[in-house]
């Protein structure tokens, strides 16, 4: 999507932190932004941190709530008349010690991280579609989609989840000239390490969540500005970056993850030619997908 300017963006989670960086971001490069969030008080301070009150819209909404996303497409669309950018933001992050994990944990970050972008994508893609203007679709992973990190498994299981729709959904909607991208980003400085104060009540556990095992939480003002992120995350939206990489100092670890994932092959393996003929017809899909991603750049 060459031009942001005009276009109208939903952005989830918008109210705080790398959520509230793009609809800043998004707005500096002209667009219009519903910016959706569960908490009244973030969104009370995001609408006078962002101003401009004729091209922003503030929306409570819970991403988990699958009739209040339909409900939030109908109200982007009444207040904006289309919608172009879906910003799928809104995440939540626990790992309690293994001996007290519930299952309220895993059905939390799940339904908020993943179970919330798959609604957003079930809310707002019909609306694309039925537009035919074609349109964005970026989600909010982390380098924990990217990278194992210890304590983290309930995190990394959603984020993987969004990053493996995300990776599917770009080469089916490349033909119907809607992108998708997915960010990565790094330490930011945010509201997350709080995210335990976003815990809906059907996801209460018993206990408590304490302090994580491991090294010491960063510093408060740690991490990257937000509109720093957000600035990255538009230029992946205006230059249709599948994986928009924010956060530099990953890129020698990663390397060596992905060299440790390669290193799992078997070595001198005779290949199946009925295997390598079906792999390579799939592989030819997948450019032929790639080709018309390539096109779309030049609209
Ligand atoms: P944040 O806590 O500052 O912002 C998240 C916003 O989402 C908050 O305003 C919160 O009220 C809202 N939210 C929480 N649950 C919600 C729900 N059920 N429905 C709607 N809104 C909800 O945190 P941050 O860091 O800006 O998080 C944004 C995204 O970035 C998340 O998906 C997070 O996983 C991801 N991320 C953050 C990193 C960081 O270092 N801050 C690093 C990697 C990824």
């Amino acid at each position: 999507m060459r031009v942001i300017a005009d276009k109208v963006a939903f952005v989830t989670g918008g109210a705080s932190g790398i959520g509230l960086g793009l609809a800043r971001r998004l707005l500096a490069h002209g667009a219009k932004v519903v910016v959706a969030d569960l908490r009244t008080d973030h969104l009370a301070q995001a609408g006078d941190a962002l101003g401009c009150p004729e091209r922003v819209h503030l929306l409570q909404l819970d991403v988990s709530d699958r009739a209040a996303m339909a409900a939030a497409a109908q109200t982007t669309l009444q207040r904006f008349g289309k919608v172009h950018i879906l910003v799928n933001n809104a995440g939540v992050g626990t790992c309690p010690p293994v001996e007290e994990l519930t299952y309220d944990d895993w059905d939390w970050v799940l339904a908020v991280n993943l179970g919330g972008t798959i609604n957003g994508i079930m809310s707002f893609l019909p609306v694309m579609l039925e537009q035919g203007e074609g349109g964005h679709i970026l989600s909010t992973a982390s380098m924990a989609a990217l990278l194992p990190t210890s304590n983290n498994f309930i995190y990394a299981a959603s984020k993987f989840g969004v990053r493996g729709l995300s990776d599917s959904l770009r080469l089916t909607l490349a033909p119907r000239r809607i992108g998708v991208s997915v960010l990565y980003p790094g330490l930011t400085r945010s509201r997350m390490l709080q995210s335990e104060e976003n815990r809906q009540a059907r996801f209460a556990r018993a206990r408590p969540v304490g302090r994580l095992p491991g090294p010491v939480a960063p510093p408060p003002d740690a991490g990257m500005d937000p509109d720093e992120v957000g600035e990255i995350a538009v230029q992946g939206i205006i230059h249709n970056r599948p994986y928009i990489l924010s956060h530099g100092e990953f890129r020698a670890e990663l390397g060596e993850h992905f060299a440790a994932i390669l290193a799992g092959f078997p070595e001198g393996q005779q290949i199946d030619p009925g295997r390598q003929m079906l792999e390579e017809a799939r592989r030819a899909e997948t450019a032929a997908a790639e080709r018309a991603i390539a096109a779309m750049e030049h609209l």
